[in-house]
């Protein structure tokens, strides 16, 4: 067992590892169901915000601050779990004009729903978040609220803590021996646990992220900073190169959050072919990567794959339309 930081349970673990073979996929093809560590708390945010809310807790806070695009998964996930925890929430959601609010639907209606206080920032400004996140932290303490910030993604050291966790977990799940974790990047924090949980485990994992925005160096030093500084606030024992990171571009299509058809039926014969429903800004994306890469080179990833399913289901809804042309 490794040693924790506090944390408040508030994800159903552990997840199901289900083995799944696909066509042109390794025999031994797993899928890890971090979209089922709730219903409304679902994906990968909970296990971030389990160490996370547990410091804002220790804090005394009474209002969590975060960021993120317009359907955040992320957002959605600290709004639900504030609500449950009789907290208040306060999101900044990045959306291209805010005098034109979108609609509300998929993770901004549950935004909603539970009570979220939503402020809408422009692009422009969201590259200023920090400014932003200072003065709306300012205003809280003038209304005599205690906020406690949550970086994007919720991925800093301390959210790092939830996929080193999960990392302990699927170790207790899996056969020992080599396997290729795979996951997508959007901000970093699951990356940065599942590497810190491997090397502190000793695990012969390799662990691969698709990005679906930015690029490969982005991520790199995205995840480089969380790690190493995780390593130093937490005086983890493990050595760590940033160019063991490894990071496969080439799949954010479009650009974030955008779709391109060959993407979404890739999502819909999964789920046609499994039951199986990814998400269409994070999972759909890597998995549509991941099969591509699989076709070019179908030994890429050894013999045993698992890739992490971390949730995203509410941005299917608000991609209804495109699905259309797809289905
Ligand atoms: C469903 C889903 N998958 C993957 C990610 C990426 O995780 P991370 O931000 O830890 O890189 C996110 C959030 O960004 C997400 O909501």
């Amino acid at each position: 067992m490794l040693a924790y930081p506090d944390r408040l349970p508030l994800a159903q673990l552990p997840t199901p590892l289900e083995r799944l073979p696909r066509p042109g996929f390794p025999l031994e093809t797993w899928f890890k169901r971090d979209d089922l560590t709730g219903a409304a708390l679902s994906g990968n945010k909970v296990r971030k915000l389990e160490f996370l809310f547990a410091e804002a807790r220790a804090q005394g806070a009474d209002t969590v601050v975060t960021c993120g695009g317009e359907q955040s998964n992320h957002c959605r996930a600290t709004a639900v779990a504030a609500a449950g925890l009789g907290l208040r929430s306060l999101l900044l959601l990045r959306t291209d004009d805010p005098n034109r609010p979108p609609r509300t639907e998929g993770n901004l209606l549950l935004d909603r729903l539970v009570g979220a206080e939503i402020r809408l920032v422009s692009r422009a400004d969201y590259s200023r978040r920090q400014e932003i996140f200072s003065e709306v932290e300012a205003e809280l303490r003038s209304r005599g609220q205690k906020p406690y910030r949550i970086v994007e993604g919720g991925s800093s050291a301390l959210g790092a803590f939830g996929y080193i966790r999960c990392v302990e977990e699927m170790a207790t799940q899996l056969a020992p021996g080599p396997a290729t974790i795979v996951y997508a990047a959007g901000s970093g924090g699951t990356g940065s646990g599942l590497i810190l949980g491997a090397k502190l485990l000793k695990l012969p994992w390799r662990i691969v992220g698709f990005n679906v925005c930015d690029d490969r160096a982005y991520f790199v030093r995205a995840i480089g900073e969380i790690v190493d500084e995780a390593i130093d606030r937490f005086g983890l024992a493990v050595s760590f190169f940033r160019d063991e990171i490894e990071i496969i571009d080439g799949y954010v299509g479009l650009g974030y959050a955008k779709s391109r058809p060959e993407e979404l039926s890739c999502l819909a014969d999964l789920a046609r072919s499994t039951g199986l429903l990814l998400d269409p800004v994070y999972t759909g994306k890597a998995f549509y990567g991941l099969r591509q890469e699989l076709a070019r080179e179908p030994g890429k990833f050894g013999d045993r794959i698992v890739f992490i399913h971390t949730g995203g289901i509410f941005g299917l809804f608000a991609k209804a339309t495109e699905f259309e042309s797809v289905l």
